[in-house]
């Protein structure tokens, strides 16, 4: 499945050794727009600085390290060796937003050497893209120390400007927050502390979790994230409003009182700023999965791209339960039934849908959430008795639908792993390809967080363990996404965001219009997510009548283009998608991409992506807006030559508004090829979808 379709390595130069202080090393990206200067202070400190296009966007920043009983990485080093290669090659995804991906920096590996320490030599190694800059720790092996315990990680972001910046809270256990739009300088992470809302969060300071993503005055786009979060714990960044200034706050473990403990040899994951010129290039940008290391799974075609059903959104509605019974006797309402699950594949099976997510299918939902002691709550492979999983799965096959499998191990994660092998073997026996897993509530043992080192180990265990069994995950509650899709193609999406779950249940009034426009340019920029859109029954009656979804129709339709998944859910009921003309553009659209384009497009305001089909010729456009109604001129110019395609055009109707009238749409038909221009308008909260199929 790997196939580099080319591949150019180019070394040009030089091994310069030096024992002077002072010395800058400049590095450029492939076109030079970017510049990463590294330079050593007069005491021998470590910084880096970057421009862009002239203007500097990050000013002389330290880097550092403190660790258990030994000396601080500080000051008083030297270089010693500096190595610089260029690099470039295009490689391919087994799925993804495109088919190809450039992957090409120039790079420079810094070797710095303090005697007097006890690590005593480490490499600073920058990757400098056209599209941003990625650079990590290097520490080999030395001095007869086997081990680092890393109290802190020192790493500096210092800024130019009181940017504005859209961030979530550095929450060491959930990602599932509101954006904020603040100037820097008004970063009030605690002030976010509570959330009635979540089974888990803690927030113990003013960080931000990344992505974060800025706008400077110029008008230049930041975003500040990592990648290959490898055997480390996630990066949460301090803020520093006074000095402008942000650092890396790694998350802890309560348990054993340190952020980290490595092995040497130990790289640490790539610390990246991606930088555009607009908004749209950070939607554009491969920096996160270009840091990665290749393909390690080989052909991972037994995983095929696919739109899925669930017995899901009706527990979130209340209108069935996950758990079987009460105290120990049925009550009736359980929604993972073998009848209910044969009616949805019926459905999905008549509307080219290839996936079903059961969830409630096993035992152990009565002690779900609220119970201190979930260890061994979970049982991965038993079904309820009014589940005939063999059946359920049987019946699916012959429809043309897999069962997508649910682990929901309720922040259990030893509970899992005990049981990993057997579950992941039964999938394997029944021929299914795919599990969501969950991980709601603290996690249990006491004093580890979704966010550090031990639990980044716990969903990478998972992911390597899938592997071996021909498993794809879909993970929530998650370690945030840092591209290892690439090298473990089987992570195939995830939550880690507020999802569509939200509009069912919270006592916030949902995720506000102004959500998806922003997480496009956050948390997307980050890897695939599973949002879960398709919500018809916009007001959710008569189910949850205190609660609503937060855009129009055509906006829920949109989102099947805008948010990327090689998994993509059509969440709603069955009967509220029969006789529903606008589901034939979930039946049509697209999961795998040949090419994606971000038209155009502003943080937390709209954003129009078009999406090209794998080995087909088809094109699917998805526009999104806040909460201001307005029009979106599309140029059809990225539509291939010569063609013609018959466009189907799902738009808000002329009423339509995300509160008044979310469900007025539009649906019209006509003919586009490139020469097209057309104005479309989107209503408050609203969105526009266009399938694009070509004339024969
Ligand atoms: C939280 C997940 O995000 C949601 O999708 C799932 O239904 C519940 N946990 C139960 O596992
Ligand atoms: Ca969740």
């Amino acid at each position: 499945m790997k196939k580099i379709i080319a591949f150019i390595l180019v070394f040009f130069a030089t091994t310069s050794c030096t024992s002077s202080n002072n010395e800058v090393e400049i590095v450029y990206s492939p076109s030079k727009n970017i510049e990463v200067s590294f330079q050593l202070l007069k005491d021998g400190t470590p910084t880096y600085s970057i421009n862009f296009n002239g203007e500097n966007i990050i000013k002389t920043s330290k880097l550092g390290f403190d660790f258990k009983r030994l000396s601080s990485i500080k000051d008083n080093f030297k270089i010693v060796d500096v190595q610089k290669n260029s690099f470039n090659e295009t490689w391919e995804m087994p799925w993804g937003e495109a088919k190809e991906v450039v992957n090409n920096y120039n790079e420079i590996i810094v070797t710095l050497q303090n005697s007097d320490i006890d690590i005593s030599k480490f490499n600073i190694h920058f990757k400098v893209y056209d599209d941003g800059v990625g650079f990590r720790y290097e520490f080999p092996q030395q001095n007869n120390i086997d081990s680092l315990i890393v109290l802190d990680e020192n790493t500096q972001f210092s800024l130019t400007g009181n940017h504005t910046c859209w961030w979530i809270p550095g929450d060491w256990d959930i990602y599932e927050h509101l954006y904020n739009k603040t100037r820097f300088a008004k970063i009030d992470a605690l002030a976010k502390a509570n959330h009635d809302n979540l089974a888990q969060t803690y927030i113990p300071e003013n960080a931000v979790n990344t992505p974060i993503t800025m706008r400077t005055s110029n008008g230049t786009h930041l975003s500040f994230h990592e990648a290959n979060l490898t055997n480390y714990p996630g990066m949460t960044l301090k803020i520093d409003k006074e000095n402008l200034l942000m650092s890396s706050e790694l998350v802890g473990s309560k348990r054993f009182g340190y952020k980290a403990k490595v092995k040497l040899p130990f790289n640490t994951p790539w610390r990246t700023i991606q930088i555009a010129k607009k908004a749209t290039e950070l939607i554009d940008s491969k920096l996160i999965v270009n840091l990665n290391e290749p393909n390690k799974l080989g052909d991972v075609s037994w995983f095929k791209p696919t739109k899925y059903m669930g017995i899901w959104w009706e527990m979130h509605l209340s209108k069935s339960q996950w758990s079987y019974s009460t105290n120990g006797k049925p009550h009736g309402l359980h929604g993972a039934t073998t009848e209910n699950a044969k009616a949805f594949i019926d459905f999905a099976s008549q509307n080219g849908i290839g996936g079903l997510l059961v969830e409630g299918w096993n035992t152990g939902w009565e002690n779900w959430i609220g119970f201190d002691d979930r260890e061994g709550v979970f049982d991965f492979v038993t079904p309820y008795p009014d589940y005939n999983l063999k059946e359920v799965v049987q019946y699916g096959k012959e429809k043309s639908v897999e069962i997508i499998m649910h682990h929901e191990t309720s922040a259990a994660p030893r509970t899992y792993e005990q049981q990993l092998d057997t579950a992941f073997a039964l999938m394997k026996r029944l021929g299914i390809s795919a599990v969501k897993t969950g991980y709601v509530g603290k996690i249990i043992p006491k004093g580890e967080f979704h966010h550090g080192q031990w639990m980044v180990n716990h969903y990478r265990k998972v992911i390597e363990t899938a592997a071996k069994y021909d498993v794809a995950v879909n993970a929530h509650e998650p370690i945030k996404a840092t591209g290892i899709r690439r090298t473990y193609p089987n992570a195939i999406s995830r939550e880690g965001l507020r999802g569509q779950e939200f509009n069912a249940w919270s006592s916030d009034g949902g995720n506000p219009p102004n959500h998806l426009p922003t997480v496009a340019f956050t948390r997307m920029l980050a890897g695939p997510i599973d949002f879960t859109p398709g919500v018809f029954n916009i007001k959710l009656k008569p189910y949850k009548p205190n609660n609503q979804v937060n855009t129009t129709l055509a906006q829920q339709l949109a989102l099947y283009v805008v948010i990327y998944s090689p998994i993509q859910m059509a969440c709603d009921l069955i009967e509220n998608y029969k006789n529903q003309p606008a589901f034939q553009f979930i039946n049509d659209v697209g999961v795998d991409w040949d090419k994606t384009i971000t038209l155009n497009g502003e943080v937390g305001e709209f954003v129009t992506i078009a999406r090209k089909e794998k080995n087909k010729e088809n094109w699917f456009v998805g526009s999104i807006t806040n909460e201001i109604s307005r029009d979106a001129e599309i140029d059809f110019g990225f539509l291939d030559s010569g063609l013609k395609y018959n466009a189907t055009i799902y738009q808000d109707g002329k009423n339509a508004h995300w509160n008044d009238n979310p469900t007025d749409i539009e649906i019209s038909k006509m003919i586009i090829d490139r020469n097209s221009k057309i104005d479309f308008h989107l209503a408050s909260g609203g969105g526009l979808a266009i399938s694009l199929i070509a004339a024969e």
